[in-house]
């Protein structure tokens, strides 16, 4: 998926631009967090999604009116995963505010000493405590017993992972002390150590399994299993660090409570300490920062929490977060190292992704090797070259940056770098469109690095989601030149004897791969939409679009004309919620390649697209035909009449064309009939349609 944006200054937006922006933003944050949260998979950097949001909530400060009901900012972490029955949370699993700097901690210490109306001279209390980079979970005992487990989920309902959190080594499932409240929620974090990351990436990498990109997307993935067995497999750790609901108070303090949970059995942070100032609070920041490399755990800041309980109560909230504690997060890591070579990756949008090489360098306990230079103009900005020594950032952030150049190291033979015009993969042409920061490389499905990488996205879970054709599959059959675009998935069954015979496939597998892709040729249009991979096309707006267009030749037929921004089809395109000026140009340009035109032509030929509710007469006598009527219809509206056709497995366009079957004339008709005639299209008068559909007799 792209993740470009372009940014038009917040205060700069009027009220329509910013509801179309919010809408868009609404979209585009949604399938970010669906990638991070469902599938532990995310798309881009930690700073790329605070920006979006970030901006989202610029917007709807300057527009409250706007804000809509789904936006972002209404919701905690992300909607839930399939696969896990749902857990009410007692008490909400909240977020934290956050603090960077020295100020900040003033404010906070400020903030609560007006709220409580404590006088100057009072001190407040804090504990300080790491702040572990991991999942956040919640553990419900009764009678001394772990009885329910719980993910954050959104924020007060989550995953039931009750299985899963028991075979966690060191998570107490019975508690025996007479103090021990009878009913006790206690929440805390799961993590993935260092070391145990590494190792796991190691043998995962030896069996050919997906690597985890860092310790946190490591111990989600481990954490939400749903057979608990693979869970129980994985080095997964936790600690504990808050209270949820309790059936008798525990403590006066967070620092007692904290003890107390100890002397259970709970695992508890060991490096935690009492501050009563802002000096104290960064004093001891500091002192956690010092030691965060060499923790054998990710930690991204200390979480400071009002030592007393009953100030803590008398707190409360704000929105998501506790008016009594607050995250004081790290300024990122970063290292000094070389830059050995700048290489280009071409991803499935055909995006030219410059990475920088570098010589091995440990940041923060991660053997960091490459780095994202993003685009041509960020190495302009950068002013980096080969060869150059340089600092490298990473922030809890997925992909490491590269963020300054030492240029009192630059040697003198150094050249600037020139960013090549050609795509590295096919040597198709790499152009920048309308002042867009990506070069693309318009190779289309003819470029392999896109093929792919389009064909995996193509039978993958939210698109065609065939059984039995995963990823390592699509690389073998393209690089046996059987599946080169998606419309050959439909044309496999030719082969069946070379496959057969393929090393570890045989009779069986290949029946029921063949199975798997017919049961798959009848789609629901917005699978199909989704499945094209057109930047910026994501299964939220795929299924918008598939709403508002309802069949494949109707979408079709309009995205080839709203390429003209004259057209009507262009400002419906464009009216669409969640649809702008940038995504209806990505479709076009998507529609104006002569290789996706033909080969959505060939997969119009070979699968059945129904609309999303499914509803196809297959013996219709127009299923499968493609109409187009013209003029005023005597019966039915153009709606009504497109819709009946439709129901019936019929595919209306909007033009003309040789594919066209049947031309609907109505009364005051065009200039249409002329060319169908010229054509050699079927013309039936407004009557003999309905004749044919049944509906009337002559
Ligand atoms: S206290 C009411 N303490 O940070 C606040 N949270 O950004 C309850 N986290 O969702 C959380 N270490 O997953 C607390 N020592 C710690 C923590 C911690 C990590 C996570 C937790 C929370 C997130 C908020």
């Amino acid at each position: 998926m792209s993740v470009e944006f372009q940014y038009i200054d917040p205060d700069k937006l009027n009220e329509v631009e910013a509801k179309k922006e919010l809408e868009r933003l609404a979209l585009e944050i949604q399938d970010l967090d669906n990638a991070y949260h469902k599938n532990d998979s995310p798309l881009v950097t930690d700073a790329h999604y605070d920006a979006l949001r970030k901006r989202n909530n610029h917007i709807e400060s300057l527009f409250p009116s706007l804000v809509l009901a789904n936006s972002p900012s209404t919701r905690v972490g992300a909607d839930l995963r399939e696969g896990f029955s749902k857990v009410e949370h007692l008490k909400p699993m909240l977020s934290l505010n956050n603090a960077f700097s020295e100020g900040d901690i003033v404010d906070f210490f400020g903030r609560v000493q007006r709220f409580l109306n404590l006088h100057q001279d009072e001190p407040i209390c804090v504990v300080g405590e790491p702040k572990i980079d991991g999942l956040s979970i919640s553990a419900r005992y009764k009678s001394g017993r772990f009885v329910l487990g719980a993910t954050r989920g959104n924020g007060s309902i989550g995953e039931n992972i009750t299985d899963n959190l028991s075979v966690i080594s060191g998570m107490p499932l019975k508690v025996n002390d007479r103090q021990f409240p009878d009913q006790f929620e206690v929440r805390g974090e799961v993590y993935m150590s260092k070391a145990d990351f590494i190792n796991l990436n190691e043998e995962r990498k030896s069996i050919g399994a997906k690597i985890f990109s860092n310790p946190r997307n490591a111990a989600a993935g481990s954490l939400r299993q749903i057979d608990p067995s693979i869970t129980k497999s994985r080095p997964l750790s936790i600690f504990f660090y808050a209270a949820g609901v309790s059936s008798n108070p525990i403590a006066k303090t967070h620092k007692e409570f904290l003890a107390k949970l100890e002397h259970w059995g709970f695992c508890v942070n060991p490096l935690i300490s009492l501050c009563e100032n802002p000096e104290e609070v960064v004093d001891f920041h500091r002192n956690i920062a010092s030691k965060r490399a060499d923790l054998n755990y990710d930690i991204d800041g200390v979480v400071f929490k009002v030592n007393r309980l009953e100030w803590q109560n008398r707190l409360g909230l704000v929105s998501r977060a506790p008016r009594w504690a607050i995250a004081y997060k790290f300024a990122a890591e970063t290292a000094e190292t070389t830059l050995n070579e700048i290489t280009i990756q071409v991803g499935r949008s055909g995006a030219l992704t410059p990475v920088a090489n570098l010589t091995p360098i440990n940041v923060g306990g991660v053997l960091v090797s490459r780095a994202s230079l993003h685009n041509e103009d960020e190495i302009l900005r950068l002013g980096v070259r080969e060869g150059d020594h340089v600092i490298v950032q990473r922030a809890g952030d997925v992909i490491p940056q590269l963020i300054s150049v030492i240029l009192e190291k630059r040697v003198k033979t150094s050249e600037t770098y020139i960013f090549p015009d050609r795509c590295p993969e096919c040597g198709s042409a790499a152009i920048r469109e309308n002042g867009a920061v990506v070069k693309r490389c318009i190779g289309g499905l003819i470029c392999p690095a896109q093929a792919v990488e389009r064909l995996k996205h193509f039978v993958s879970k939210n698109a065609f989601d065939i059984q039995g054709l995963g990823g390592s599959h699509i690389e073998e059959l393209y690089n046996d030149h059987l599946i080169k675009t998606p419309s050959d998935i439909f044309r496999l069954s030719e082969y069946r004897g070379i496959l057969e015979n393929k090393l570890g496939w045989g009779h069986k597998s290949v029946e029921n791969l063949f199975e798997a892709i017919k049961a798959k040729s009848s789609i629901d249009l917005s699978r199909i939409i989704f499945a094209l991979g057109i930047p910026k096309v994501g299964l939220t707006l795929a299924g918008v679009l598939a709403k508002r267009y309802e069949s494949m030749s109707f979408w079709v037929d309009s995205m080839m004309v709203a390429k003209n921004h004259d057209s009507e089809a262009f400002s419906e395109l464009i009216n669409i919620q969640g649809v702008g000026q940038l995504i209806a140009d990505e479709i076009g340009l998507f529609f104006s390649s002569s290789h996706n035109r033909s080969e959505i032509e060939k997969l119009q030929r070979l699968i059945k697209v129904v609309n999303f509710e499914g509803k196809v007469n297959f013996l219709s006598p127009v299923n499968g035909k493609t109409i187009v009527f013209t003029g005023k219809l005597k019966s039915f509206s153009r709606a009504e009449a497109k819709a009946k056709a439709e129901s019936l497995g019929a595919n209306v366009g909007i033009t003309l064309s040789k594919k066209t079957d049947y031309l609907i004339v109505g009364v005051d008709e065009g200039s249409k009939l002329e060319k169908a005639k010229k054509l050699g299209v079927q013309v039936f008068s407004d009557d003999e349609w309905m004749t044919l559909l049944g509906e009337k007799t002559i």
